[in-house]
């Protein structure tokens, strides 16, 4: 049984009718590239029943394609806020004995129900808390925007600032935060998970993943989920710096783990402004751990 967090009964209206946040009185986005023409906000959930297309489509064609992207729900806090920062929007094209159904949900995390009901945004800058509205201290921040995989009968979308969000692969609902039936409990997951086609396990890891808050700590882990669903694998190490690992590799017997010198500053948060910033004088890791019985002194990094 999925141990799956409901987090449909902790926001409510009332929350934001304390006078402090007023609604606005229209919905703007601002007039940047980030939200012009091709990159303009869909703000659509939706279904479209028996697609028009062009062609014939294989009868012998049975499946579902997944997509998701961020899609900003309600203008920013901050006119030069960022794509990467959008609520995160999951596709499914059906398609099955030659017909193509169209349905689109957006994943609704703690943050889309925060903010639905405020009708407005209240998170700030792109993975930076210091900026947000003080009525959501302490919610998880992720939009869930960044890939979306098929694990023991969900989906669970995922970005690299917070847990995944299941959701249902029929209906899209989004059905709430996973931990892995409680076995994963960091604050930050990454958004690409590996599968080995021979096992079906799933290797897994996350940076920023713990301190306080977990916020710029330079802990990483890394975890193997089996088959079955059982944590069989967990191993922390230390980064050299706090920086992004954004994807890993994966081979028979080792994990490969890109640092990019896109380095956090706590300070420079607390300060309201990015949370990365590129280093060129810093080089280009890549930790390399086995995918057995790791311990935490077996990571090897390699500089380019
Ligand atoms: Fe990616």
């Amino acid at each position: 049984m999925a141990h799956i967090f409901d987090i449909a009964s902790e926001v409510s209206v009332s929350n934001y009718e304390n006078g402090q946040l007023s609604k606005p009185d229209s919905v703007k986005f601002p007039d940047t590239d980030v939200f012009r023409s091709m990159n303009k906000p869909s703000r659509f959930e939706g279904d479209v029943f028996d697609l028009e297309f062009t062609g014939t489509i294989p009868k012998d064609i049975d499946g579902t394609f997944y997509r998701i992207q961020p899609d900003h729900r309600f203008p920013p806090l901050f006119e030069d806020d960022i794509h990467f920062n959008g609520d995160g929007s999951v596709t499914a094209i059906r398609i099955s004995g030659g017909h193509a159904d169209f349905k689109q949900r957006y994943v609704h995390t703690e943050r889309y129900r925060h903010e639905t009901a405020a009708r407005k945004s209240l998170f700030g800058r792109y993975r930076n808390p210091w900026t947000d509205n003080e009525s959501v201290r302490g919610v998880i921040r992720t939009a869930s925007n960044t890939n979306i995989t098929f694990w023991r009968g969900m989906l669970l979308a995922t970005k690299e600032d917070g847990p995944p969000f299941a959701m249902d692969p029929v209906t899209l609902e989004t059905i709430g935060r996973y931990d892995f039936e409680g076995q994963i409990l960091s604050p930050t997951f990454t958004a690409h998970p590996k599968f080995d086609p021979d096992t079906g396990e799933m290797v897994c890891f996350a940076y920023e993943a713990g301190g306080d808050g977990g916020d710029c700590s330079l802990d990483v882990a890394v975890w193997t989920v089996n088959a079955d669903g059982v944590k069989t694998e967990e191993c922390w190490y230390k980064a050299p710096f706090a920086g992004m690992i954004h994807d890993c590799g994966l081979s028979k017997n080792y994990v490969v783990l890109p640092l990019t010198p896109l380095k956090m500053n706590l300070e420079r948060m607390k300060k309201g402004g990015n949370k990365f910033a590129w280093d060129p004088k810093e080089d280009q890791w890549y930790g390399l751990v086995p995918r057995r019985g790791a311990k935490p002194e077996d990571i090897i990094w390699f500089i380019t």
